[in-house]
């Protein structure tokens, strides 16, 4: 079985040899090696006990192991070799109950491999391998995991309602198969999900969030969030993106679906990012929208300051999926908030100024915020994306010969606080804030170049203006 080839398999199965139990590679690990995806995290099950099993194994291979008694686990790292990578084991008795990672509860470690597999999560997930002498790599799949794997279907061993009431997560974990993996949800687990919606309220927020991250990581996230949003998951934990939904027509006006174009947004950034965040940001970019929008007759739908209020709202969305409030979320919300500046400079003349105004606003961060105004493109109009194109290779042009003649990137003010203080022999105060905004405003204005002589020069003159 060249799936098993690994020497560990071998170890692990004399070790259950020797205890007198049976055990067998499961999960993630098995679908992964039918899909061809790389796994290097392998459960193990046995018809046993499997802190006992891992402890023996541990004993023959010379590593340490790390055993959580409340969850009935153990877990070892190997390395067949210098060059190969760790890989990471994970053992655990068969159980009647449903399998839960984290569940708190004494496990009873009474099942059959039979009994484990109908309690876990999917078919595509209950495949398991034989590590007996006598079938050893052998398939033992009772619940037809192959045949929904060929199919590309996502179906639960049991009826969906008993299994996701046994962990709602798993609603999501549904989700999340269906767009990494591009598989379709079926029919009847769907109808599940959507009538036990409600119970996802009891999961703790920072499980969920752990699951859309995945979702965002996958190349085309908009399935994910479609899914979200039709089984009614989405509006629960966030309400911000499924409000985007829906048209208003006035006076035979209608604006664009804001979801729809924010689901096109994030999947046009994908082939140009793995940054998490900056995917973050393109889901949030327009939050904004629904609470500026105002009809205005004669001129139409508009969302005056969506990039401003949308920023203000990025706090809300970390927080209420316990995400940390650091430096991630301020990149997010300053994407968000500057995703127009980029869209403004296209449409009008490219001025050095407006060019050094970007630089100086977004930073290291003006390339991701680039990215995120060329996704931002999704006009059906072909004539018009094609403009917009040129428009920004002439922006990128500009951003760059701007900053190799002025070095806005990261603005350091030429004139500290400490020399004006020195220099005119005063106490921190106003003055010195009103100078060093007017240096900084002439430079960014072309006034002056970025430099020290020119900066401490103009510092003179705004000195004796002022009366110093
Ligand atoms: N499992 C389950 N119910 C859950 C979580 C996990 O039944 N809520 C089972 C599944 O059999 C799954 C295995 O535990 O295959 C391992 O879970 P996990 O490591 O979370 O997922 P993987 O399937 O390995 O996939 P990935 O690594 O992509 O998360």
């Amino acid at each position: 079985m060249e799936h098993l080839n690994s020497k560990i398999f071998k170890i692990v199965a004399s070790a259950a040899k020797e205890q007198g139990v049976r055990a067998f590679v499961i999960g993630g690990f098995v679908r992964d090696c039918f899909l061809k995806r790389p796994s290097k995290d392998i459960d193990i099950v046995v018809e046993g006990s499997g802190i006992a099993l891992a402890e023996l194994v541990a004993k023959k291979v010379g590593s340490k192991l790390s055993v959580f008694k409340n969850f009935g686990t153990a877990m070892l790292r190997y390395k067949e070799n210098r060059e190969s990578e760790w890989i990471e084991l994970e053992f655990v008795g068969a159980r009647k109950e449903s399998y839960r990672r984290e569940s708190r509860k004494p496990i009873v470690e009474d099942g059959t491999l039979e009994e484990d597999q109908q309690r876990r999560d999917f078919t595509i997930n209950a495949l398991a391998f034989s590590l007996q002498e006598e079938d050893f790599g052998a398939l033992v799949d009772p619940f037809n995991g192959m045949e929904d794997l060929k199919n590309g279907l996502i179906r639960t061993p049991l009826d969906p309602d008993t299994t996701y009431s046994d962990d709602p997560l798993r609603m999501i974990r549904a989700i999340r198969f269906a767009t990494q993996l591009g598989f379709t949800i079926v029919p009847e687990s769907l109808e599940s999900i959507r009538r036990n919606k409600e119970r996802l309220s009891i999961l703790s927020r920072e499980r969920i969030a752990e699951e859309l991250n995945k979702i965002l990581m996958a190349a085309k996230p908009s399935i994910g969030f479609y899914l979200l949003e039709q089984t009614g998951l989405l509006e629960q934990f966030l309400p911000q993106i499924s409000k985007l939904k829906g048209v208003e027509t006035l006076e035979g006006k209608g604006h664009k679906d804001i979801f729809a174009h924010t689901l096109q947004v994030l999947d046009n950034i994908c082939p140009n990012t793995d940054n998490l965040w900056l995917r973050w940001a393109a889901l949030l970019h327009d939050i904004g929208k629904p609470s500026t929008k105002k009809y205005e007759p004669g001129t139409g739908w508009t969302f005056h300051s969506h990039d401003f209020i949308g920023g203000k709202m990025v706090p809300g969305v970390f927080k209420q999926l316990k995400m940390p409030l650091n430096e991630k979320m301020k990149y997010v919300q300053k994407i968000v908030q500057l995703h127009l500046r980029p869209i403004a400079l296209a449409q009008e003349e490219v001025t050095d100024s407006a060019v050094r105004r970007l630089l100086f606003d977004a930073g290291d961060d003006v390339d991701d915020l680039m990215k995120l105004c060329e996704a931002d493109i999704t006009s059906k109009n072909d004539k018009l994306v094609q403009k917009h194109k040129r428009n920004f290779a002439l922006v990128r042009e500009k951003l760059i010969e701007v900053e190799a003649k002025d070095a806005i990137r990261n603005f350091q003010n030429p004139i500290s606080g400490e020399l004006i203080m020195q220099k005119y022999n005063i106490p921190p105060g106003r003055e010195i804030g009103i100078i060093k905004e007017y240096v900084k405003e002439a430079i960014l204005e072309g006034i002056i170049e970025n430099n020290y002589e020119q900066a401490y020069a103009l510092m003179e003159k705004k000195a004796a203006e002022m009366g110093l």
